[in-house]
């Protein structure tokens, strides 16, 4: 399972690349707000830091305007990918990018039947929030095992993005529910390496290797 960064902050994202398992990133008109920084900027930075899909958000709500905004976008690297709002609009948008070979990610998916017009719309990617509809009381998570049936059951291509995750627990269970990639915040990203029993296994090793008063090289 591929896994992204949900933020729009360059200097994390730069330092985490750094581990080799970041396969992309995703960013929102909220990330974008929260940098304080140009949209174009920041999106040419963090696309020259992971050589994986970029996902840039159009802000425009009409059809024509997400096609401007979309190609404006895509246009400041070659793996930016144009992420659209599932509206009527949104998709008519992303069948017209699918046709021009640019790729999409639809965003704010809530259902299985969104995810599967998004598809039928030759998305690249769908994004199903799952920490927002766990907060609406639903069970997000199960929407990934959804989707992903509904999706091999017809042969559909679009990927599966885990998205809105909340903890290390999210992470795994979209990767158990069959997702193809999940965007994670970077606090869950660095939480994913930690267990208590780790820490303290290793301490020990070292404690008892000490004692032994060699050195391996
Ligand atoms: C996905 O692409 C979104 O940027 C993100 O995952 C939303 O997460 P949130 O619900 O924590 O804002």
């Amino acid at each position: 399972m591929k896994l992204f960064l949900d933020t729009a902050d360059v200097a994390v994202i730069r330092e985490l690349a750094e581990t080799g398992l970041v396969d992309g990133v995703t960013t929102n008109p909220s990330l974008i707000a929260k940098s304080g920084r140009n949209i174009a900027e920041v999106i040419a930075e963090i696309c020259a830091c992971v050589e994986g899909p970029v996902s840039a958000e159009v802000t425009a709500t009409d059809l024509e305007g997400m096609i401007s905004e979309g190609r404006h976008l895509a246009g400041i690297a070659g793996n930016v990918l144009v992420k659209l709002p599932l509206t009527w609009d949104g998709l008519k948008a992303a069948r017209r990018f699918s046709q021009d070979g640019i790729g999409t990610n639809v965003t704010l998916c809530f259902s299985a039947a969104q995810a599967l017009l998004a598809a039928k719309a030759g998305a690249s990617f769908i994004s199903p929030f799952v920490g927002r509809l766990d907060d609406h009381g639903a069970d997000g998570l199960s929407l990934i095992e959804e989707i992903r049936d509904l999706y091999d059951q017809h042969g559909f291509e679009t990927e599966v993005l885990a998205a809105s995750l909340r903890t290390p627990a999210h992470v795994t269970g979209a990767a158990l529910a069959g997702a193809d990639a999940a965007t994670l915040p970077p606090d869950i990203f660095r939480s994913l390496v930690k267990h208590p029993l780790t820490d303290r296994g290793l301490d020990q090793f070292l404690s008892d290797w000490r004692a032994t008063g060699q050195t391996i090289l």
